[in-house]
């Protein structure tokens, strides 16, 4: 397919740049316009983009041997041979090593860790104060894989790991190397050196056996499977990043959902108190995964010539399946552009493939459950204990090492009235609150 840009095509790709402030706006207008495959014509940089259900299957089943996931990349730079990054029997070999502390019976034993860490951080906020839901998700998020994955309860740790977590994020978001790839990066080095020896500390104090065993834990699993540090390493930065910043995108986002749409937030609000389990919640975390799924595209290297429906890319060439169209194509899904979580109210009746938050086929994301179980919890409780007021202020979608809501999702947020100071769970677990007021 020879595919031309016309000067008009180009000046409204530029207009919806500078409207937006995101690529994603450039992206919609040539998914409008040329169609759902397409290259983008950077100079130095010219990637093939795809997005559709039946791209979506090409990519993810049927032809996802043609494809390499490992790249020449910052991603690949951080996370060396995590499973995110490599291909065949590697990758293949640390998904099975991994499936059991993923596996969905786990997550009833993660959840008062979930619960927990949620209300440590909550419990920092004063009444009436505003806050950055982006920040305080992301701590959340933070906390709940530490403890889930690495038994570790990072509550101290946080002032320690939090630039280098935050800098690790800045190294694999699209900047300017994209365009040229040995730029030189300064502020990296140190930072990502800490990350590393934190995790290397915790691995040797796990080996020494002075941190508490949990025989079952993900680095549990990995150590008993005898991985060196090094590849340990690799799979616990993986899992730090993309366990956490992911989660902390989707919180974020239902916050933004919430906050621009006063109407389910108050009808969420009264269902979380009155049901056990809330329809209602589920359908807005699919919704907001749907509209900014926290992954929006999915980056691959051709090994070998791949056919779609609209054209071929050679082997070489760099492709990107795109999450965020395929979420949005008008084809598939009534006013995509809209919020409107009642889609999901009464099973899914879209095409296979044609909503892939967490990826698809033999790859789709091993926290998919987890990471939905988490976003479950975590709202649950928040909209249970505290109330959330949003400030207004303008939010865009920014692309970097996941979309995320800029500048934040600011809230004013206060603790709704708990007897007699006791927060009780249904667990039957208890929690003295103190009144900021
Ligand atoms: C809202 C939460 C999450 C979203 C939206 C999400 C999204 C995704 C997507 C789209 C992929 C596939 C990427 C591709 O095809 O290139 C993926 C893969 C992956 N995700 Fe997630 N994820 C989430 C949570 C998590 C959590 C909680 C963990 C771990 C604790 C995790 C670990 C992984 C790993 C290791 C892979 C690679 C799997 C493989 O290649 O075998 N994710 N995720």
């Amino acid at each position: 397919m020879k595919q031309k840009i016309s000067k008009e095509l180009g000046r409204e790709a530029l207009t919806a740049l500078l409207q937006t402030r995101s690529p994603l706006g450039p992206l919609k207008v040539m998914a409008k316009h040329v169609g759902r495959f397409f290259q983008i014509p950077l100079p130095g940089f010219r990637p093939y983009v795809v997005h559709g259900h039946e791209a979506a299957r090409k990519v993810l089943v049927t032809d996802r041997d043609k494809l390499l996931w490992r790249n020449t990349d910052p991603v690949t730079d951080l996370l060396q041979r995590g499973i995110l990054i490599t291909d065949g029997e590697e990758h293949d070999h640390y998904r099975s090593l991994m499936e059991t502390p993923f596996h969905p019976s786990q997550l009833t034993h993660y959840t008062e860790m979930m619960i927990r860490q949620t209300e440590h951080v909550a419990s920092a906020w004063k009444d009436g104060e505003t806050v950055d839901m982006l920040v305080e998700s992301r701590k959340i998020a933070l906390l709940i894989i530490m403890q889930t994955l690495f038994s570790r309860d990072a509550r101290n740790d946080i002032p320690q790991i939090w630039k280098p977590i935050l800098k690790s994020i800045e190294y694999i978001s699209p900047g300017a190397w994209i365009l040229w790839r040995k730029i030189p990066r300064f502020g990296f080095r140190q930072p990502l050196r800490e990350l590393d020896d934190y995790l290397f500390g915790i691995i040797e104090e796990r080996r020494k056996g002075k941190e508490e065993i949990k025989k079952g834990d993900f680095l549990g699993h990995l150590i008993d499977a005898g991985l060196s540090d090094r590849i340990i390493r690799d799979q616990m930065v993986t899992m730090l990043i993309a366990g956490h910043d992911t989660s902390t995108a989707l919180l974020a986002w239902v916050f933004a959902m919430l906050g621009q749409h006063p109407d389910v937030h108050k009808k969420l609000v009264e269902e979380v108190d009155a049901l056990e389990k809330s329809p209602l919640l589920d359908q807005v975390i699919k919704e907001s995964l749907r509209l900014y799924p926290p992954i929006h595209i999915g980056n691959r290297r051709v090994a070998e010539k791949i056919e779609f429906a609209e054209g071929k890319i050679p082997a070489g060439e760099r492709m990107f399946y795109s999450i965020y169209l395929t979420h949005r194509d008008p084809e598939i899904w009534e006013n995509a552009e809209q919020f409107c979580p009642e889609r999901f109210a009464h099973g899914r009746k879209t095409p296979p493939m044609s909503y892939i938050p967490f990826g698809g086929g033999p790859r789709a994301c091993i926290g998919a459950a987890f990471g939905q179980a988490e976003a479950r919890v975590v709202l649950a409780h928040l909209l249970k204990h505290f109330t959330f007021e949003f400030t207004g202020h303008p939010i865009h979608p920014h692309m970097g090492a996941t979309l995320e809501p800029r500048p934040g999702v600011r809230m004013r947020v206060a603790r709704r009235a708990v007897e007699g100071g006791t927060l009780r769970l249904r667990s039957g677990q208890e929690w003295k609150v103190e009144s900021h007021q």
